[in-house]
């Protein structure tokens, strides 16, 4: 299968599909391995990976067995996140390499900084949960933070580096300060929440954004619903769009994604998903109408709201979204 590629603004092409990792607590670090593991064996290169998924000695595992069936370490594309806990400068180099041991690698092809707030709390809390050292976002020490990214970058352990769930003020002032500036900005983007202040944004300043939850995260956490929340995949306008092409709402998802210049990675442990989700990427095109139709569905309905890292005198979880 041919997967489309996008240029980063280093010249590097990344895979425009990668599998996600984030098991969600429904599915076990085994399965999800071995769901990497198969996944490349049908032609996905891209995989999405993060400490705090707590899965990446398995994916490691995985991964080691992908090279020795012939795949070379160059066609593929891992990305890993540094949490919340690790932003303090003396954590960033142990945090990576970590991830660098876990997944059995000698470089990542891009580490992230999963979210611009430091912060610490148990795997698994419930949405009230509160770290009483959260703070909002500082910019200095996020910067501080960066810069610990960059050196890896200069030691040649790290080829790009990013954002995850920023603001425009925020990557404002990043793009201002860095040396290196972020390759990509990893955020949520799904048919009802296309953001596109922010995808325009992003991609105006030269940097690639990756689409999280791009089916709209049907198998998220409880902890991460709430009554207001929509269901792209039932929308009736992808669901026709699906009808038309003979296809199902999901690889409709993809394959506007992909169109409109987002990289989505959804994830599944199921062959019959992540191969449907690579063929739409691959093969499904929708049309110039079809597009535009998909453009009016945004409900501007953001699943992954992040409440348990505000600060205790923080409104609500609105607050973190605010720059
Ligand atoms: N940077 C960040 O802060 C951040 C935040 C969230 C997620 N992510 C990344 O984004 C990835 C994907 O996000 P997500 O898991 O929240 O949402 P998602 O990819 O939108 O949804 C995944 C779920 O959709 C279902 N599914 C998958 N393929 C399907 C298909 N072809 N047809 C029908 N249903 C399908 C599966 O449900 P069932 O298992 O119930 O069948 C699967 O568990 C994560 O794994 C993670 O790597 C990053």
């Amino acid at each position: 299968m041919n997967v489309p590629t996008i240029k980063l603004y280093t010249g590097a092409q990344m895979p425009m599909i990668g599998l996600g990792t984030f098991g969600s607590d429904k599915y076990t670090p085994t399965q999800i391995a071995d769901a990497v593991r198969d996944a490349a064996s049908i032609g996905y290169r891209h995989f999405d990976c993060a400490e705090v998924y707590g899965n990446e000695p398995e994916i490691g595992d995985a991964l080691r067995d992908i090279q020795a069936s012939g795949i070379r370490r160059e066609d593929l594309w891992i990305t890993s996140k540094l949490w919340n806990n690790h932003h303090a400068v003396a954590d960033v180099v142990p945090a990576f390499e970590k991830s660098l041991s876990d997944l059995k690698l000698d470089y990542l092809d891009l580490y992230l900084i999963h979210w611009p707030y430091p912060n610490f709390h148990a795997p698994k809390v419930d949405v009230t949960s509160r770290d009483p050292h959260a703070v909002p976002y500082i910019h200095e020490n996020y910067m501080k933070t960066w810069e610990q990214l960059e050196k890896l970058v200069d030691k040649g352990l790290v080829k790009h580096i990013g954002t995850s769930n920023m603001t425009i003020g925020k990557l404002e002032k990043v793009l201002r300060d860095a040396s290196i500036k972020p390759s990509v900005n990893e955020m949520e983007l799904h048919p009802h929440f296309q953001q596109p202040e922010l995808f325009e944004f992003v991609r105006a300043n030269g940097m690639v954004p990756i689409g999280y939850s791009p089916l709209g995260s049907p198998s998220r956490p409880e902890r991460d619903r709430t009554p207001e929340d929509t269901v792209d995949c039932e929308d009736p306008v992808v669901v026709s769009i699906a009808q038309a092409h003979k296809t199902s709402p999901a690889a409709v998802a993809i394959a506007w994604a992909i169109q409109r210049g987002q990289v989505p990675i959804p994830f599944s442990v199921k062959r019959h998903q992540y191969q449907e989700s690579l063929e739409a990427a691959c093969d499904l095109r929708l049309s110039d109408s079809e597009m535009e139709a998909m453009a009016r569905i945004d409900r501007e309905c953001r699943l992954i709201k992040g409440q348990v890292f505000l600060w205790s005198d923080a409104k609500g979880w609105e607050d973190l979204w605010i720059d």
